[in-house]
């Protein structure tokens, strides 16, 4: 079976949503997955994965410092070649995915899924259900890569 875990921080619950949306995509389509804030996550939750989901809202337009700071601590795993993908809520300009991606490709040698997931504001109907098939997707790509 395939492993992911969905790492993310939030400050009004908003980027919570999205990943809960994304594990349920993700569990539907076969993926054992957790979902976990920062403060939860230890270096073994991303030893044994084959994808690494980060979500984090955009502050100022900038990544939200929490994530900031755990990328730094991510530097210390070997991620080269698995599955990465990015998504996070925000207001009007949203860059913090494209942080993240960016972050994953060029730093971790991840292979990511692009363009990541931004939703605004506080999800609900029809996005709810863009997180899921977010999930879907990345599913999709751990079995591809598997092959
Ligand atoms: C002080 C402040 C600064 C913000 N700056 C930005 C910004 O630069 N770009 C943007 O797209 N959204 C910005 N937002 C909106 C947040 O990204 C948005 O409220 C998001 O849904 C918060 O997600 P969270 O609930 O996961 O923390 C800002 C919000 C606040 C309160």
């Amino acid at each position: 079976m395939s492993k992911a875990i969905v790492i993310y921080e939030t400050r009004t619950g908003n980027t919570q949503i999205i990943a809960k949306a994304i594990q349920g995509g993700m569990k539907e389509a076969g993926v054992e997955v957790l979902s976990k804030r920062i403060a939860e996550t230890t270096a073994d939750d991303l030893a044994d994965v084959d994808a690494v989901v980060l979500g984090a809202p955009t502050y100022n337009h900038d990544l939200f410092s929490p994530m900031k700071t755990f990328l730094f601590k991510m530097e210390k795993q070997d991620l080269k070649g698995k599955i990465g993908a990015a998504f996070g809520s925000y207001g009007w300009s949203g860059e913090s995915v494209q942080m993240m991606s960016d972050t994953m490709k060029h730093i971790f040698g991840m292979k990511v899924m692009e363009p990541g997931l931004k939703l605004v504001g506080r999800p609900s109907g029809s996005s709810l259900e863009q997180g899921k098939e977010f999930g879907r997707e990345i599913a999709e790509r751990i079995e591809e890569y598997k092959k």
